[in-house]
């Protein structure tokens, strides 16, 4: 028996059957979060911001282990990006605390789990002791082969295509790349995605609809959910119901439905 990466209000230790009203060979690869709301959620409860942040890291912890348990391969989450260093120090400091203090209690867990955990983003700037967790989370689960975890962690998708252009230039320059040869998949070898397929659904929660410079190229034809559910509130009933707007989707990536080629 293995031990579960949940702690709190969700002790099991099995795996969570996929849901009657979602249909198995339906659902999305890879799932993209943009977990917002944890701020908002705490002013409701009169509660200070951190606490928000702290709520969020159990709604984590329970979305990752129903996307493993449901059989989904991928998912991403925006926990940190480039613009939110432009909050106050103490909530930046809290932020990067917290990040330690739960890579430290659950990367075994994760391990034990089978979770390949990533991270994506500027990982040099961030704290010494943090990026040597990051570096131990990565290394103890690369061979992992249950769900890829992706955590972007002072991400940017601005940053990230300018990174990848700069990359190839300086291959140019080097004579090791003809330029001629630059089309849509070399460029994406460049992304710090390149190992995974595109996201084939964002869910954002607090309501807000935009992209705040997540995954800029990557949801280029992703299902967008948007819920005005604040992040630590986001629960299986959530999942549940974003992965039923997926699945009502009619995807056309720029072509026909069938239904329309039929009538022509
Ligand atoms: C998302 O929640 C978490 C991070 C950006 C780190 P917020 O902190 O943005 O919460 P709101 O938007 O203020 O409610
Ligand atoms: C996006 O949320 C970043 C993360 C969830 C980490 P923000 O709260 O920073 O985005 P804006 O400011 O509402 O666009
Ligand atoms: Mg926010």
């Amino acid at each position: 028996m293995t031990t579960p990466f949940i702690v709190g209000s969700n002790n099991e230790s099995f795996n969570k059957a996929l849901p009657a009203s979602l249909d198995e060979n339906r659902l999305p690869k890879h799932i993209a979060i943009i977990m917002d709301g944890n701020g908002r959620w705490a002013k409701i409860k009169k509660l200070p911001r951190a606490m928000g942040h702290s709520a969020g890291v159990d709604a984590l912890k329970s979305t990752l282990r129903l996307c493993s348990d449901w059989g989904i391969k991928v998912l991403t989450v925006y926990a940190f990006s480039t613009e939110n260093w432009s909050r106050p120090k103490e909530e930046v400091n809290f932020l990067m605390k917290l990040f330690e203090s739960v890579l430290k209690k659950e990367i075994e867990y994760l391990n034990i789990e089978d979770v390949r955990i990533n991270f994506l983003g500027d990982l040099d700037e961030l704290p010494a002791r943090l990026q040597d967790l990051i570096n131990q989370a990565i290394n103890l689960t690369r061979n992992n082969t249950g769900i890829n975890f992706n955590v972007c962690t002072n991400y940017g998708g601005r940053r990230e295509l300018v990174l990848a252009a700069k990359k190839l230039a300086n291959r140019v320059a080097e004579g090791k790349l003809d330029p001629s040869l630059i089309d849509e998949n070399l460029f994406e070898k460049e992304l710090l995605t390149s190992n995974y397929v595109d996201p084939d659904l964002l869910i954002r929660t607090s309501g807000e609809k935009r992209l705040s410079n997540f995954l800029l190229w990557q949801l280029a034809y992703a299902e967008i959910h948007v819920t005005d559910t604040l992040w630590p509130d986001f629960n299986e009933e959530s999942l549940r119901n974003a992965l039923l707007d997926y699945q009502s989707r009619r995807r056309r990536f720029g072509g026909l439905d069938n239904a329309v080629k039929d009538q022509l």
